[in-house]
């Protein structure tokens, strides 16, 4: 067919720095021909020069994009440049809703030799290798809920956690798939003990689509204590699912163990086709370096393996994960790197 066209958002911070040196390998992994770009200058500077953060056309035409690359957005945690969560909400989390991108897929591969708070004992116990499968659409991240009487001592704020039945299913049913194809195991993390609700909808699903899958075996773990398991025994997982915040807390957790947030990536899958899916590092803009050069683009660059995994080219992701894995391994022996020098070596390796 013909090459796909891909919707490239940088961002703010170092979202623009990784992403330049992600599309830098993916150039050099199929070929500058294989794909083209159309650049979108959305974020901070373009809500402050237009009041806009992300418009009704221009999000029907990313939409007719066949895949979303996106840097990072937000400013300074502390800043009030920007009120908070007006680009997160506005940008981020509107493509992901919008495009209904149900299953937020968040893989962790720890490469020995890489630098980890975690202890040798853990490290040598074999090898780790996981992934997270974050609800994308639901969950606390809707909205749901509200202030009363606010400003006031008897001010009233409530978030409301909407799980519904469908979207529950459809990242259960997606993590059997994948814990089927890798090595048979799924773990559902929730907080059942406390979220009764919720909690009994996901694990009648897990049961129920469980069936389906005789081959993959099932347990369950409370968020709080696979924090623990995370740090302690992560070679225990294989496939993860969980609900949209818990999966957001546990990846960052899971990305600082398996080498630093710098490392992982993820994808944002459309599971019906319909819309495009979005590939992005786990990180987010990171202000305190953008701009040094420090930033590392490897959690840019495996989002591309991913991309390429989606675009139905297996092969060619693996060319990605197998330079990236040289090139980490490389990086005990050699000295510091730019962003730069990093994307160039990487590209080179593919
Ligand atoms: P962050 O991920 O941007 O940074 C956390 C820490 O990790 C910082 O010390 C940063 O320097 C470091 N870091 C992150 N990425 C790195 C990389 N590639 N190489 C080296 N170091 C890296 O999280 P934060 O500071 O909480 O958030 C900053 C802004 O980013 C906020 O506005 C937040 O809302 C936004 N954010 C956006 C996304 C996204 O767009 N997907 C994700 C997370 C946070
Ligand atoms: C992430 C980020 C986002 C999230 C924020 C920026 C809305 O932390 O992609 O992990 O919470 O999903
Ligand atoms: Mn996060």
């Amino acid at each position: 067919g013909t090459a796909p066209t891909l919707a490239v958002i940088g961002g703010d911070g170092i979202g623009p720095e990784v992403t330049a040196e992600a599309l830098k390998v993916l150039r050099a992994t199929i070929g500058a021909d294989a794909f083209s770009t159309r650049e979108y200058s959305l974020g901070a500077d373009h809500w402050k020069a237009t009041g806009e953060v992300l418009d009704d056309d221009t999000l029907a035409e990313i939409a007719t994009a066949d895949a979303i690359v996106l840097g990072a957005v937000g400013t300074a945690p502390g800043s009030t440049e920007v009120p908070s969560g007006l680009l997160e909400r506005g940008l981020l989390l509107k493509l992901r809703f919008s495009l209904d991108q149900g299953v937020n897929l968040r893989p962790s591969v720890w490469y020995p030799g890489t630098p980890t708070p975690l202890s040798e004992e853990v490290t040598g116990a074999g090898p780790i290798d996981f992934v997270v499968c974050r609800e994308g659409t639901e969950g606390l991240y809707c909205g749901n809920g509200g202030v009363v009487r606010a400003g006031t001592p008897q001010e009233i704020a409530t978030e409301v956690s909407l799980n519904t039945a469908f979207g529950v299913e459809r990242v259960v049913r997606d993590a059997f798939t994948r814990a089927q194809a890798r090595r048979g195991h799924l773990t559902l993390v929730h907080k059942h003990n406390v979220l009764v609700n919720a909690g009994s909808l996901w694990r009648r699903v897990v049961d129920e689509v469980g069936a389906d899958f005789p081959d993959v075996e099932h347990d369950y773990m409370h968020v709080d204590a696979v924090t623990i398991a995370l740090v302690r025994e992560p070679q225990r997982f294989d496939v993860i699912v969980t609900d949209n915040l818990f999966g957001d807390i546990i990846t960052d957790l899971a990305g600082a163990v398996t080498g630093g947030i710098g490392l992982a990536p993820s994808a944002n899958i459309n599971t019906s086709g319909k819309f495009p899916s979005m590939f992005e590092p786990v990180h987010g803009s990171a202000p305190d370096i953008a701009g040094t050069g420090k930033a590392d683009p490897t959690a840019a660059i495996s989002s591309m393996a991913l991309l390429l995994d989606h675009l139905g080219r297996p092969a060619d992701a693996d060319r990605i994960r197998s330079a990236v894995g040289t090139d980490i391994a490389s990086r005990l022996a050699g000295p510091m790197r730019t962003t730069s020098q990093i994307g160039d070596a990487i590209a080179a390796l593919v």
